[in-house]
């Protein structure tokens, strides 16, 4: 039988499943980061927990807090499982000594950070390491104590010169950053905050010297970019990263945009 001319032959172009790499590049730019802001305001009835989750809330004393816990952790990990591209019940997610939470899905470039703070639950996702906290904007009725307790000597002189009406804000600022930079360590308050200068400038890098000696070996990752987010007005936001950001998307959980994170909520209690 004769063959057909070979420009006669269909093309076939094999399509490749996208990789990892793929999905991580059309979700997030390289040195892109979302803030995912989740309302506790009404604790929600959840028709899923993760074990792990069920276990941490049921130590917890209160309802309303075990209650909190759960849709926050519930949050976090549908946040996640829409990045990693998974049901949320696959989403596995393991801890340091620490207490430090990594997204446990070897070939996804993701890292991420939570916070919470009275009715809200942050969850920042990037592909570099990265520590995010937030502060309720609040009056601070002990800041002289909490400022002689966390502040570096050189952070609580320029806290002292500036105005007492700007001082509770000045704090809350201080504590977010420490703490965001030290949850992109892994340490958290096991390093006293009062090791680590921040200062207030809006956007700065924090670099090896700033920390005292015997912390310099915790500190792997440095120097870190540090900045302070606008999320909601009533919250003050700290946020800590290996890579400046090129971009900083703030997005609701809840959002009717994203109806495929809504699935595990049930009604309002
Ligand atoms: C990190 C830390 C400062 C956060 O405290 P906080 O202000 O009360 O809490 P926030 O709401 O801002 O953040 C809580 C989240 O931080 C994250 N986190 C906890 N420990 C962390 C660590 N070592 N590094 C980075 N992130 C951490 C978790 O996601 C946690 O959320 P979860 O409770 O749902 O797991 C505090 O938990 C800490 O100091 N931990 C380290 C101390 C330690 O070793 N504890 C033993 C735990 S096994």
């Amino acid at each position: 039988m004769d063959r057909p001319p070979i420009s006669d032959l269909p093309v076939i172009s094999r399509l490749e499943p996208p990789t990892s790499n793929d999905r991580a590049e059309q979700l997030l730019a390289p040195c892109g980061i979302d803030i995912w802001i989740v309302s506790l305001a009404h604790a929600m009835r959840l028709v899923w927990c993760h074990p792990d989750d069920e276990r941490d809330a049921a130590r917890l004393a209160g309802h309303r807090s075990a209650a909190r816990l759960r849709l926050r952790r519930t949050a976090v990990r549908s946040i996640l499982a829409h990045y990693v591209g998974c049901d949320v019940a696959e989403v596995s997610i393991t801890r340091s000594s620490n207490g430090k939470p990594t997204l446990n899905a070897p070939r996804i470039p993701f890292e991420f950070s939570a916070t919470r703070t009275r009715g809200f639950a942050l969850c920042a996702v990037a592909r570099a390491p990265l520590g995010i906290d937030a502060e309720y904007r609040r009056c601070l009725p002990d800041a002289g104590l909490l400022a002689s307790r966390i502040l570096t000597e050189g952070e609580y002189a320029a806290w002292q010169d500036v105005a007492p009406a700007i001082r509770a804000e000045r704090i809350l600022s201080a504590w977010t950053r420490k703490e965001a930079v030290l949850k992109a360590l892994g340490v958290g308050l096991r390093v006293p905050p009062n090791v680590i200068e921040v200062g207030w400038a809006p956007r700065s890098t924090i670099r090896w010297e700033r920390l005292a000696a015997e912390y310099v070996l915790t500190a792997r990752m440095m120097p870190l970019w540090l900045g302070d987010v606008t999320t909601r007005a009533e919250l003050v936001v700290a946020l800590a990263t290996k890579e400046c950001p090129s971009a900083i998307r703030v997005r609701n959980w809840h959002s009717p945009a994203e109806p495929a994170l809504d699935k595990f909520r049930d009604r309002q209690l």
